[in-house]
């Protein structure tokens, strides 16, 4: 029997091809493990009305954690058009897969490493090297929303200034969650040996929600007199990125403002394909590249893999296979850094596979 078992979930569009070249550095790795294909994507919300199938939910029961490629989403219309004709009509709503497994299995911290790896010529500026903790299961992401708002919401005090023919969208702060995102920044600055953590809000303007949230973040700051506590409004935050990468470590905050600022800390460092993602929860995890499944390029073999390789990066530390995960991170450093094998996005013609071999090459 293998060490681990782990749902391999590649998805559709790119997810497939990126998946295929994690798959070549794990097997170079030797890890111990059985990978389980489990169904996710596209094809079965237009089959099923399900992109992510309850059996792969019950496959994923079974396993260690999970690997995840990409998939595609369309909106309402097209998505509804393209239903196979004996489930249109019926009732089905398209729910994102990757919300819904954190969800459904409390991921609750979405950690983002974003790392300007030495000769990468898409890094922002030399030496950026910080951590986004988003938390993963509530805020925006909550799902309540109404395409008009319920009549009985009137009743309530403060309703009147919602124009009746307004959408609403809820957001939903809890100190739980709040505390428990924050709480596994700061473990992790400790173990890591990180300075800093800022709390990233708009409590200026969320004044309920976010002060739900920054009182949590002060609380758990307040017992870890060891590393240093600030913290930014989400749109200051963004200018002083851009303007002083250098001056931050790991950075905490909700769901939506983390969603955000990853993509601007993984363009910083070269773009989506270098933004990883591990959705990490108390006994389980799911590994996933930043990315989307970019359709045109499925099956192509063109886009940048080291995403997706670096997010096995992640999943080999959090199974505690810390050797191969080190091992995996110099080999994707050096390729990085010899600039031979670059991806078009890099400004090469390499392949998808080209750059995972050339990595695995490394090992
Ligand atoms: C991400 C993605 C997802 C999100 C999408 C695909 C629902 O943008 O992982 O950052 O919004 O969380
Ligand atoms: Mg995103």
């Amino acid at each position: 029997m293998s060490k681990y078992k782990i749902a391999w979930l590649p998805g559709d569009g790119v997810g497939v091809d990126v998946s295929d070249a994690a798959k070549i550095v794990l097997d170079r790795l030797a890890l111990d493990a059985e990978y389980i294909h489990g169904d996710i994507g596209w094809e079965f919300w237009c089959t099923e009305g399900e992109a992510l199938p309850q059996r792969t939910l019950d496959l994923m029961a079974g396993t260690d954690c999970a690997f995840f490629g990409a998939i595609t989403s369309k909106g309402k219309d097209v998505a509804d058009k393209e239903l196979v004709p004996e489930i249109q009509g019926k009732g089905y709503v398209y729910r994102s897969p990757i919300v819904r497994m954190r969800q459904v299995l409390d991921l609750y911290v979405c950690l983002r490493p974003c790392k300007a790896y030495p000769g990468n010529p898409l890094n922002y500026k030399d030496g950026i090297n910080l951590v986004i903790f988003r938390e993963n299961t509530e805020g925006m992401y909550i799902g309540v929303e109404y395409a008009q708002v319920p009549e009985p919401f009137y009743a309530v005090k403060g309703m009147e200034k919602v124009p009746r023919d307004a959408a609403i969208s809820l957001r939903a702060i809890t100190p739980g969650s709040s505390e428990r995102i924050v709480r596994a920044a700061f473990e992790f600055a400790v173990q890591h040996g990180r300075k800093r953590v800022t709390a990233v809000h708009k409590a200026n303007v969320l004044r309920q929600t976010d002060a739900v949230f920054m009182e949590a973040a002060r609380k758990v700051a307040a017992e870890y007199p060891g590393i240093q506590f600030d913290n930014a409004n989400i749109d200051a935050m963004g200018m002083w990125l851009l303007k002083n990468p250098l001056n931050y470590d790991v950075i905490v905050t909700t769901n939506l403002f983390g969603d955000i600022v990853s993509d601007l800390c993984a363009q910083m460092v070269g773009g989506l394909g270098f933004g990883c993602s591990g959705n990490i929860g108390k006994n389980y995890a799911v590994f996933e590249p930043t990315h989307g499944s970019a359709p045109k390029y499925a099956g192509k073999y063109v886009v940048n893999p080291i995403a997706t390789i670096l997010a096995a990066k992640m999943m080999l530390d959090w199974l505690g296979e810390a050797d191969k995960a080190a091992q995996l991170e110099g080999a994707v450093a050096a390729v990085i850094a010899e600039g031979k094998v670059r991806t078009y996005d890099m400004g090469g013609d390499s392949s998808t596979l080209d750059m995972a071999r050339a990595i695995a090459d490394k090992l």
